[in-house]
């Protein structure tokens, strides 16, 4: 769905303090965004923010960029943050929302910026063969991350997708990562906590389909 059918997105979203359109504004100095040497948690993929709206509220401590290729995910996003942070009485002050595509990641970091942790939170599993290389856990993109992910650094995905978990799997040794945790059901061995549940998240565990999950270290 683009902006134009949603005609509050454009406006409220170029209104956003903490929205930034330009997506190589910061390569190489991310830190000087935030304003601070806090860790950086990046999540590609962020849709309307449900994850990101409870993780960055409960951590002050770090600051979080939301990156989707979609500007109305985005200021749904902004919408789901700020209800969550002026509930608490707080400022919004360790998120920023990045327009682009991950195809470009590497339009906005560079090896100059140490993000501690990327999280893929049920990325498209562009199931046909040769879309595969679009997977945000591809070798090819794994590759790229790991030009801007610290050493030691985590990557965390979750999918309900059974080919797109094992193929991913695969991806992230190819790519040289040590997958320390993986979980074929997720909510089976870990506590569920609402307030980072994401939309599609929810969706599945409606469903009842179990929620896989790989921890990855760089
Ligand atoms: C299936 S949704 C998942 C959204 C959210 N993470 C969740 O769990 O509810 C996939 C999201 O990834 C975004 N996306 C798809 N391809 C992308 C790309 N190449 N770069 C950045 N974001 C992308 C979409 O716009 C969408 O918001």
């Amino acid at each position: 769905m683009r902006l134009r059918n949603r005609p509050w997105a454009a406006p409220e979203l170029a209104d956003c303090p903490y929205y930034l359109s330009d997506f190589s504004r910061y390569r190489g100095h991310w830190r000087e965004a935030f304003g601070n040497d806090r860790p950086i948690w990046l999540e590609i993929g962020c849709g309307k923010g449900l994850y990101l709206r409870g993780m960055a509220s409960a951590h002050p401590e770090l600051n979080f960029i939301g990156a989707d290729i979609k500007s109305l995910m985005l200021a749904y996003a902004r919408r789901n943050i700020e209800q969550t942070y002026a509930a608490s009485g707080m400022q919004v002050d360790n998120i920023i929302l990045l327009s682009v595509d991950a195809e470009r990641i590497l339009s906005s970091f560079s090896e100059e910026d140490t993000v501690d942790r990327i999280i893929l939170n049920f990325s498209n599993p562009w199931p046909k063969p040769p879309h595969h290389k679009r997977r945000l856990t591809h070798p090819r993109q794994l590759e790229n991350y790991k030009v801007f992910l610290r050493r030691g650094g985590i990557v965390e995905f979750k999918t309900d997708n059974d080919e797109l978990y094992a193929d991913s799997l695969g991806y992230f040794s190819e790519a040289g990562y040590s997958v320390d945790e993986d979980c074929f059901d997720y909510y089976s061995s870990h506590e569920i906590d609402t307030s980072i549940i994401t939309e599609h998240e929810q969706k599945f565990m409606q469903l009842g389909l179990p929620i896989h999950y790989i921890r990855a270290i760089r």
